[in-house]
């Protein structure tokens, strides 16, 4: 929405007014991130996770292309050309290290992009399409991450592809021709190493294709804030420049400095040490794991030990996708009409105490051995994952009795606001 009190942008000199006229660039950018785009003056440091996905993705496009230069995608090459870079290679090593823990520390921050989605029900209407787009980028960011790992050739590599490509083996009638059509082969090879790195080129531009969509369809209603109420009036908000510019950029610091912190001191400490053992066919390590971020639906894949009707290998397959795939219905199953989880007493209760505590579960359990008590608390906690989504959530956001709300964001901050007291004819506040 384009707020009535707006800036307009005025072009400061020739130059300017020229491109204004011919092709407005400096005009979208002062309308999009500069003093012409009106913001909620109450965000919080969680509404800085948006800027720093958008920092992840190019970080990670800028070191992929420069790796690209110099990796080799071809079974027998690939593991030592990865080697090459990191010893013969001027600053190699720094741009591997920045694009292995670059991937990870992108999911790090969409995790809590999305959990803030959760909380503050960011989904909810008139931001339906922000969060479509946003469930269909961390598709995008899991296959692009799944492809990327695969490149460098090593034990991890090979066998998490056999494991994954394997899954679709288990869908009846199609599911050996598309294995076979998906690597190229009857088992991950130089086929399925090259098309996986044609991907994994690819794919990252396609995200910032969807990140554009994603930007336009958030300046349509504009953000949401902790309140969860909506703009009222030109004191709810400040121009995004200066005020937000400096706190992504203070967060940006903070970001970077734990960043390099690992980059430099700790860099292999969240990879997986047999990953540095070339891809060997014929000896398959004792656990098989994928990275970190994936665990939480890996632990959802290796919770159906039990054939229902389907074999219990493809009850795995459906249960993981659908464990992502039930988050693009979330604005029409949280039917609550408040937003906030500040004002949810019973909605706050189970996203602290039910899905937080499952969430965490699952990442622990994705990575631990697929033996008792694990399996049994993945069911667990899986059958507490689709409960939260399909039925507490619908349940909760109906009979809930909301807490009051601010009148508006102004008074919310101010703790007054004339406008609540006196109606649309009082003085708007100025911020
Ligand atoms: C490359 C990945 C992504 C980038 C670069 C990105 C970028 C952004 C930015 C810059 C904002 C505005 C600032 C903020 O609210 O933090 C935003 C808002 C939002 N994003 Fe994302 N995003 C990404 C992925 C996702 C994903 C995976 C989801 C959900 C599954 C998501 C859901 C949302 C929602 C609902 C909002 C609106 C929040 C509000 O106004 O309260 N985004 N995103």
């Amino acid at each position: 929405m384009s707020f009535p009190w707006a800036k307009e942008y005025q072009p400061a000199n020739g130059f300017t007014k020229f491109l204004d006229e011919k092709l407005p660039l400096p005009r979208l950018v002062y309308n999009a991130v500069g003093a012409g785009y009106p913001v909620p003056r109450n965000l919080s440091y969680f509404w800085n996770f948006g800027v720093l996905a958008g920092f992840c993705l190019m970080l990670q496009i800028v070191t992929g292309v420069v790796l690209a230069m110099h990796y080799t995608a071809n079974a027998d090459g690939a593991f030592s050309s990865v080697e090459h870079i990191m010893r013969d290679v001027n600053w190699g090593w720094l741009m591997r290290y920045a694009h292995a823990n670059g991937a990870s520390f992108f999911f790090m921050v969409i995790y809590i992009h999305i959990f803030r989605g959760f909380f503050y029900a960011s989904y909810k209407p008139p931001r339906e399409m922000i969060w479509l787009l946003g469930v269909t980028i961390f598709l995008l960011m899991m296959a692009t991450a799944f492809m990327g790992y695969v490149l460098p050739w090593g034990q991890m590599s090979f066998w998490g592809a056999k494991v994954i490509t394997g899954l679709f083996g288990a869908i009846p009638l199609v599911g050996e021709p598309l294995q076979i059509w998906l690597l190229g082969g009857y088992a991950p090879d130089a086929a399925a190493l090259n098309r996986f790195f044609s991907l994994h080129y690819l794919l990252p531009f396609v995200i910032a294709g969807c990140v554009i969509l994603h930007i336009w369809a958030l300046h349509i209603p504009g953000s949401s804030n902790p309140t969860g109420v909506e703009v009222k009036q030109e004191s709810d908000t400040v121009p995004f420049h200066p005020y937000y510019t400096a706190k992504d950029g203070f967060g940006l610091g903070v970001f970077l400095l734990i960043y390099f912190t690992f980059v430099f001191f700790l860099p292999n400490v969240l990879g997986h040490p047999d990953n540095y053992i070339p891809a060997n066919p014929l000896s398959t390590p004792a656990h098989i794991v994928p990275e970190w971020y994936f665990y939480p639906f890996y632990a959802i894949l290796r919770a159906f030990t039990f054939d229902f009707i389907l074999p219990a290998k493809l009850w795995g397959v459906l249960a993981m996708f659908a464990a992502i795939l039930v988050w693009f219905f979330l604005p029409w199953l949280d039917k609550g009409p408040v937003r906030s989880g500040h004002y949810r007493p019973l909605f706050r209760k189970f996203f602290w105490f039910g899905l937080i505590p499952c969430m965490a579960g699952l990442f622990y359990l994705g990575g631990a051995p697929a033996e008792e008590p694990y399996v049994m608390l993945s069911q667990v906690f899986t059958a507490y994952y689709f409960l939260h989504f399909l039925v507490i959530l619908p349940i909760i956001s109906s009979i809930e009795r909301p807490d009051p709300l601010p009148y508006s964001i102004t008074e919310a901050v101010l703790g007054s606001d004339d406008k609540a007291v006196l109606g649309d004819s009082a003085k708007p506040v100025t911020a």
